[in-house]
């Protein structure tokens, strides 16, 4: 076996929220035979128990005294796709609530939330190889990922895809509404002190805007053949 093959493989994708890192990242992660790893989810988590509590996510004075009580567990089925628990709860259909998005995105601008999640991270890839998506993990989380990808996408059609996904599962959702919020996201996640989304400077931007998901998915497939081999 090369060096190569031995290796655990790990793969960061990075991006803005819409862009199809998600999907993209679970479909790569079957193909390559690795876990699927959604960091997005323990950030709604945290944020999830803390409005759950009647905290205000802005506020460390109102997250930080609680986050020690906080106990997630990620687990992944014999399909490869991740459930989120909270202190026993499996929460993940609750955190995919719109709301819980505003939570997540103003939790993760605390440096302390930030660093409370950041060994979990850390050893769910030391354990297995892992596609990880999230906003840090090419530049902070996994610095030395064989595969970094900066996914990225239009407001417009990064809206008009969250729109459809809300839409499909028969929730209200207003389009001018969505875009706008994506916009004040992208705004909060790059403009924080604390860990922003940035691309790293040895990630690949992939722009999905004008392929579909097969397409987005052999780009994809294409940098991990020429970055890792495989
Ligand atoms: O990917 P998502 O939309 O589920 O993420 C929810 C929020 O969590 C997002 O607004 C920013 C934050 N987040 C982060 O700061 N770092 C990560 N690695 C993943 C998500």
């Amino acid at each position: 076996m090369t060096r190569q093959e031995n290796e655990r493989l790990q793969v960061a994708i990075d991006g803005p929220a819409g862009a199809g890192k998600s999907s993209l990242a679970k479909a790569l992660a079957q193909r390559l035979g690795a876990v699927y790893v959604d960091t997005g989810a323990i950030y709604r988590a945290v944020g999830l128990s803390i409005a759950r509590q009647g905290g205000d996510c802005r506020k460390p004075e109102d997250v930080l005294p609680r986050l020690p009580e906080i106990k997630l567990t990620l687990d992944f089925g014999s399909d490869g796709l991740q459930r989120m628990y909270l202190n026993g709860e499996d929460v993940t259909e609750a955190i995919r609530d719109n709301a819980v998005s505003a939570y997540a995105s103003q939790v993760s601008a605390i440096p302390e939330v930030r660093a409370f999640l950041l060994e979990m991270q850390r050893q769910l890839a030391a354990e297995q190889s892992v596609v990880m998506d999230g906003r840090d993990i090419g530049t902070v989380v996994l610095p030395q990922a064989q595969v970094k990808i900066f996914l990225t996408a239009s407001p417009e059609q990064r809206a008009l895809r969250r729109w459809k996904e809300l839409r499909a599962k028969g929730q209200e959702a207003d389009l001018a509404v969505i875009q706008a919020e994506i916009i004040q996201r992208d705004y909060d996640d790059s403009h924080r002190a604390a860990a922003p989304l940035r691309r790293a400077e040895d990630a690949v931007e992939v722009d999905t805007s004008a392929l579909n998901l097969e397409e987005s998915l052999e780009a994809l497939y294409a940098v991990v053949k020429e970055r890792a081999g495989r």
